[in-house]
């Protein structure tokens, strides 16, 4: 079972472990009919060599913690002590292999490493939904050689994204956010078809903002994106599906504890300032828009939520969502970690466990390890 515990360390120890209790469903379902499962992941980019930093020991730790039951760790994912540990296993046991980066076989999803990690099990079944959008042995490579299924996690993400592409409850809302209007132009433009109202804050509204010659200070500006902001506002005008873009901001000279900030309109921008954050105006135009809704799709944080009190914006928004009875749907990976360490995760109705594999997902991108299950059973 290959999953995605690639959770956010320090040190060894797990600061989010998110990815692990989503993936104790699947888990939990295999070992209560008796399988032996054996699960690998990746931790890290350790970049094809041992790492000590990035063992899965803590991971597997962990998930005997959340299970109940032992979880025993092996030193490697390939080979003759592998093989042996694994041919002592009794129905219903439990293994983590080590991190699959160790091999640099795995990125490169070489077919002989693939075939090693096959020889191992019976039925592939990959749960990584967060890796899907990786062509990797143990995400790709492994289904070649194995039956391989989706698991319940996978499933969930598929049907509950792919529900935003194909049959979308309406009004559909999306909210993006984040630096870069670069990473996003693929989900705008494959989103802004479906949805009723689009929502922009996060820097990249200060891209809009400039293409739109507005002063946008020191603010975070794609300027080789310029066109690319104008293309999308006209895209946006043609499907009549209008961006929504913040009427205010939080400004400050720099994203520094303790700074003084400012809430100014987006048309008054000192030029001495950054836009670090969406103001209380634009929190409640985007909530009015949510409101009524019957999906919000929300992806990136809304300002720099890494320095208080620049998440405020975010954490407003998403306070506010909670109190909608639209079902809320987030994913991203910096937007995630924001709402966990507000913890406000748990007032939205799905959780995303995907960074970029949600971004691609929803760009209608094909992930290959999905593919790779459909080419099986289809
Ligand atoms: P996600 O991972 O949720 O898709 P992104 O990776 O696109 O989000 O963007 C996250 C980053 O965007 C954060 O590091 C945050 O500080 C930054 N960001 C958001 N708003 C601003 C802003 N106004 N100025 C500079 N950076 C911003
Ligand atoms: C993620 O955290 O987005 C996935 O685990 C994929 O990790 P990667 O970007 O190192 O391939
Ligand atoms: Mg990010």
């Amino acid at each position: 079972m290959r999953v995605d515990f690639n959770v956010p360390l320090e040190g060894s120890r797990i600061v989010d472990d998110t990815r692990i209790r989503e993936a104790l469903p699947t888990i939990r379902a295999l070992v209560d009919q008796g399988a032996r499962v054996i699960l690998m992941t990746h931790l890290g980019r350790p970049d094809g060599t041992v790492d000590e930093g990035f063992r899965t020991a803590p991971l597997a730790a962990r998930l005997a913690e959340l299970l109940g039951r032992p979880v025993r760790h092996l030193d490697d994912s390939v080979g003759p002590p592998v093989e042996q540990a694994i041919s002592q296993m009794r129905d219903g046991d439990v293994v983590m292999l080590e991190n699959v980066r160790f091999h640099p076989g795995e990125t490169r999803n070489d077919p002989e490493f693939a075939k090693q990690l096959a020889s191992l099990g019976d039925v592939f079944v990959n749960d990584a939904f967060g890796t899907a959008h990786r062509a990797h042995a143990s995400t790709v490579g492994v289904a070649a050689y194995l039956p391989a299924v989706a698991g319940l996690l996978m499933e969930r993400e598929i049907s509950t994204l792919g529900r935003i592409l194909t049959d979308p409850p309406h009004p559909l809302v999306a909210i993006l956010g984040g630096s870069k209007i670069s990473t996003k132009i693929g989900v705008i433009r494959n989103l802004l078809p479906r949805v009723d109202h689009l929502c922009i804050g996060g820097a990249m509204a200060c891209t809009f903002f400039k293409a739109d010659g507005l002063e946008v200070g020191r603010s975070l500006v794609e300027d080789d994106h310029l066109g690319t902001a104008k293309e999308l506002t006209a895209l946006a005008a043609s499907l009549r599906h209008p961006i929504h873009l913040p009427l205010d901001a939080v400004v400050a000279a720099g994203a520094k504890p303790g700074v003084a900030t400012r809430v100014v309109n987006v048309r008054a921008i000192p030029a001495d300032q950054r836009v670090l954050d969406i103001g209380p105006m634009t929190v409640e135009r985007f909530l009015m828009i949510a409101d009524g809704a019957g999906a919000v799709v929300w992806n990136g944080p809304l300002g720099v939520y890494e320095v208080p009190p620049f998440d405020q914006g975010t954490a407003s928004l998403a306070r506010g969502l909670a109190g909608t009875a639209a079902q809320t749907i987030v994913g991203g990976g910096d937007l995630v970690a924001a709402l966990q360490e507000l913890g406000l995760a748990g007032h939205m109705s799905f959780v995303s466990t995907g960074g970029g594999a949600t971004l691609e997902f929803l760009e209608g991108k094909t992930l290959p390890g999905l593919a790779a299950l459909r080419d099986k059973t289809g």
